[in-house]
């Protein structure tokens, strides 16, 4: 089994960033979390960050010819925003889960709102960067039909 794990814009900036809403862990120590977590469930993985939208569209698009089975995505702000992304996402009908690591759902108004949630098969925020580990075991038991969306 073959993931993807994607972050959007200043997800790189981990650590730096509103520590008190994303903690204190850096985008190095969130990849290396993830390659053990799914090193443990016999997962190979690739990870992609970038701040630009049309990149990680591009990427996504590239994840349909190299046929990962899975993607894990954090699109940050353009979560909101990105018909792009969630067109992306259901262009390829690879299973994806989306990760905040904040509670949006506690957050500003704007950030109730998420494109991309349509075409994913979970939503996992609010559980720090833990929420990829989790995002990577329920892809897992979902596409192994062991869970439903
Ligand atoms: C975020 C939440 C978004 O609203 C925000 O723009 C981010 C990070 C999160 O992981 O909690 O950049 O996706």
């Amino acid at each position: 089994m073959k993931f993807l794990v994607m972050n959007g814009p200043n997800i790189n900036l981990l650590g730096i960033r509103e520590p008190e809403l994303y903690g204190k862990e850096t985008y190095q120590a969130l990849l290396d979390r993830v390659r053990a977590a799914c090193g443990a469930e016999g997962i190979e993985v690739e990870f992609f960050q970038s701040n630009h939208e049309g990149a990680l569209v591009d990427r996504i698009q590239e994840a349909y010819f190299e046929k990962v089975d899975g993607i894990v995505i954090n699109p940050a702000a353009y979560t909101h925003t990105s018909v792009a992304l969630l067109d992306a996402v259901k262009a390829v009908k690879i299973p994806a889960v989306e990760v905040h690591i904040s509670q949006v759902s506690e957050r500003e108004e704007f950030r109730q709102i998420s494109y991309i949630r349509a075409a994913c098969v979970k939503t996992i925020a609010g559980q720090g960067v833990e929420g990829y580990c989790q995002a990577v075991r329920f892809l897992k038991q979902f596409l192994l039909q062991k869970v439903k969306p």
